[in-house]
């Protein structure tokens, strides 16, 4: 059966969720869509995807195992953390110490084997201009000539991208424009990336929300990012507003999706990060009182979520948390990715 993407996507890397065109975007949810809905059944056989994951991950590894097993595709999975090994990136570098191999000749090596590679990139986290660089998923796309999947990164989640926006349109099939979007800062015990927080932004400035990101001070994303976002939003007839006021936030929301995210303020002084985030740990969790201000705001998050941390569980397990369908269209949005990139 032919599956109506553009041929444009065949044989494309997919970093962040910027590198899809509208119209591939729409074709790709179109038939994640048609998949979820089963009048649409694909086989990509005979492909292999090679998965790298330097991080936990539950929902990504086991979406895109699934999800390849459904197409006919063999799935390869290292779980690199697990096993204890790393690869080294830095350019130049004498590596004489724990890394054995570059992630240049992995690369070079995979792509001999398989059709596609993804990677789970964990950042250093001790310089937030070296991880915005995001050198590991970097040296895959620039050194392997197959498709790279980013399955998260310190600057992106273009998957959980592509399901987050798949969700939007579900629970709103006359569009995002109008519709205010608030994606708040959460507490957390530990610093995390900003890949979800970035990948969010842009996902909703792209559907035309009113889109708010609130946050308390020195948790700021990247200006760079911020800004992309910003006219992506003017362009698809949102905005983006910035705000350290959570309740003024909340006030009217469609849409509260909550994630963590390291502070810039003290990125790679972990110390004192954690003294930063222990003020916003009883005022930034998600509680009903706080939906009581919203236009029955549907509840979203990427998952993993540390319960009554967070959100309270009366939240978490309320009538208006969409997290389950956000992790069950991470499945059908990557099947119809890797139709795309793959068939
Ligand atoms: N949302 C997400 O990527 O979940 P995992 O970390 O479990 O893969």
């Amino acid at each position: 059966m032919a599956s109506n993407l553009p041929a444009s996507l065949k044989g494309r890397d997919f970093i962040h969720l910027s590198d899809l065109n509208r119209e591939e975007l729409n074709a790709i949810l179109k038939l994640a869509t048609e998949m979820k809905q089963e009048q649409k059944q694909f086989r990509v056989d005979g492909k292999t995807l090679i998965m790298l994951f330097f991080n936990y991950s539950l929902r990504t590894r086991t979406s895109f195992e699934t999800g390849a097993r459904q197409l006919g595709i063999n799935a390869v999975t290292i779980n690199a953390m697990a096993e204890g090994w790393d690869l080294e990136w830095r350019e130049g570098t004498v590596m004489d110490g724990k890394p054995i191999e570059h992630a240049k000749d992995a690369a070079r090596t995979l792509s001999r084997y398989a059709d596609a590679i993804g990677v789970r990139s964990y950042p250093p986290m001790v310089s937030i201009e070296e991880d915005r660089r995001d050198e590991l998923v970097n040296t895959f796309r620039s050194c392997s000539n197959i498709p790279v999947i980013n399955l998260e990164s310190a600057v992106s989640h273009p998957c959980q991208g592509l399901a987050d926006i798949m969700t939007l349109r579900e629970l709103f099939p006359s569009g995002m424009k109008g519709k205010k979007v608030v994606l708040s800062w959460v507490p957390n015990p530990k610093p995390v990336t900003h890949s979800v927080a970035n990948s969010f932004l842009y996902a909703a400035s792209l559907e035309g929300a009113n889109v708010v990101l609130a946050h308390p001070e020195g948790f700021e994303l990247d200006p760079a990012i911020v800004d992309a976002a910003k006219k992506t939003a003017q362009a698809s007839g949102g905005s983006l507003n910035v705000s350290t006021d959570r309740k003024a936030a909340f006030e009217g929301t469609a849409v509260i999706y909550a994630k963590s995210w390291a502070s810039t303020k003290f990125y790679g002084k972990w110390d004192k990060d954690a003294e930063l985030r222990a003020q916003f740990v009883e005022s930034w969790r998600v509680r009903p009182d706080d939906l009581r201000h919203t236009h029955r705001a549907k509840f979203m998050h990427p998952l993993p979520l540390r319960r009554n941390y967070v959100a309270d569980d009366a939240v978490i397990d309320g009538p208006d948390c969409v997290v389950y369908q956000q992790a069950e269209n991470r499945l059908h949005a990557q099947k119809a990715l890797l139709v795309g990139l793959l068939g």
